[in-house]
């Protein structure tokens, strides 16, 4: 029986990525192009559920070693897959690759009226530090969340140059 693996995404997932954005996101998706970003750029990386070669979720983080920050941009899970603890593993797997490059403090935005959503979050100990209006669009807001972890500093590298 096939079971869901968490790696670092590559290009090659370019395509199964743009097919859990599409699903979770629709009109408001990112397009290719900022995807394809967040896989290149040195400072971001994204996380990818697979099982059996399909991409099942994805989340897209970036960083800043100057702010000791790392943003959490997205999280997504394909919609007749969740419930099964994916989005929670992508998130543990986001502050484990921000943890080991030395970062403690992960911030976010949220749609105050994602409630799956900010319960993932505050499951996990984000905390509500703001709010900014009109976020997404007229009338649409956003929590800021953040969570500070304590961890040993560890550096690693995220691809091989
Ligand atoms: C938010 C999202 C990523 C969660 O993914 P998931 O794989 O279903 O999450 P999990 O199964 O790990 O659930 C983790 C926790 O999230 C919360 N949660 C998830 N779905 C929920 C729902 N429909 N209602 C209430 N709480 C929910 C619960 O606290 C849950 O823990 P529990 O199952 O022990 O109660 C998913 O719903 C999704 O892709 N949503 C659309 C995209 C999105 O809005 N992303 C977030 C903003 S970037």
């Amino acid at each position: 029986m096939p079971t869901v693996k968490l790696r670092q995404a590559s290009e090659k997932d370019l395509k199964g990525i743009m097919t859990v954005e599409n699903d979770c996101f629709g009109s408001e998706r990112y397009d290719s192009r900022t995807v394809r970003a967040f896989l290149r750029r040195r400072d971001s990386f994204v996380i990818v559920a697979i099982e059996g070669g399909q991409v099942l979720g994805a989340a897209m983080c970036l960083f800043s070693s100057g702010l000791g920050e790392g943003r959490i941009a997205s999280i997504a899970v394909l919609r007749n897959h969740r419930r099964q603890g994916i989005g929670s593993r992508l998130l543990d797997e986001c502050e484990h690759v921000l943890g080991a490059l030395s970062l403690q403090r992960y911030v976010l935005e949220v749609d105050t009226r994602n409630r799956s959503a900010v319960r993932l979050y505050r499951d996990r100990g984000y905390v509500t530090t703001g709010r900014i209006d009109d976020f997404y669009s007229r009338g649409r807001h956003a929590f800021v969340m953040e969570k500070t972890v304590v961890s040993p500093p560890r550096r690693v590298r995220l691809r091989p140059s």
